[in-house]
């Protein structure tokens, strides 16, 4: 484990939570072992996404790994420097956080998104997601740019979980 994955996930009122991610460069080992230990910590958290920034590395970076019940499998996948090319409908969904514990609010977001990214060989990728993947990848994308789902719910929402945040935040 790296020094930052030790920590575990970082919780809002954390700045590195705040801060605009990098670009992922070196698409070397280190990286592989990052995605690892990724997939590792949000599986023990039982999350279905995970940003880098979540475990303290402002980095461009995130998995995801949602449980197919078609097939009983967990399709894990990583994904670096993500952008959205394109986008079409939206939808209301109910989110939620590793990094802000017991919250769950309705956010609207695009329903599919065509994605291009680079993968762990560095190589750049482009595909359409929908559905739940779009849906985690586009809330995962948020952390990149220190954008949390609590900032997209409604004034009243925000009101009303106004003191469970200000909870958290103390925690930090
Ligand atoms: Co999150």
């Amino acid at each position: 484990m790296s020094q930052q994955a030790e920590q575990g996930i970082r919780i809002i009122g954390d700045p590195v939570l705040r801060r605009k991610a990098l670009e992922v460069k070196d698409f070397d080992e280190g990286l592989k072992q990052l995605a690892m230990e990724m997939y590792e910590q949000m599986i023990d958290a039982d999350g279905i996404g995970l940003a880098a920034p979540q475990v303290g590395l402002s980095l461009r970076f995130l998995v995801v790994g949602i449980p197919d019940d078609e097939d009983d499998m967990l399709h894990l996948a990583s994904y670096a420097n993500p952008v959205i090319l394109d986008k079409a409908g939206s939808c209301l969904m109910e989110e939620g956080c590793l990094s802000i514990p017991e919250v769950r609010e309705d956010v609207e977001r695009p329903e599919r998104i065509l994605l291009r990214w680079q993968n762990l060989t560095g190589e750049t990728q482009e595909q359409w997601f929908d559905g739940l993947q779009a849906r985690v990848i586009l809330h995962e994308m948020d952390h990149l740019d220190g954008v949390l789902f609590t900032d997209r719910i409604s004034p009243t929402r925000k009101l009303a979980i106004k003191r469970r945040l200000a909870e958290l935040q103390q925690r930090v």
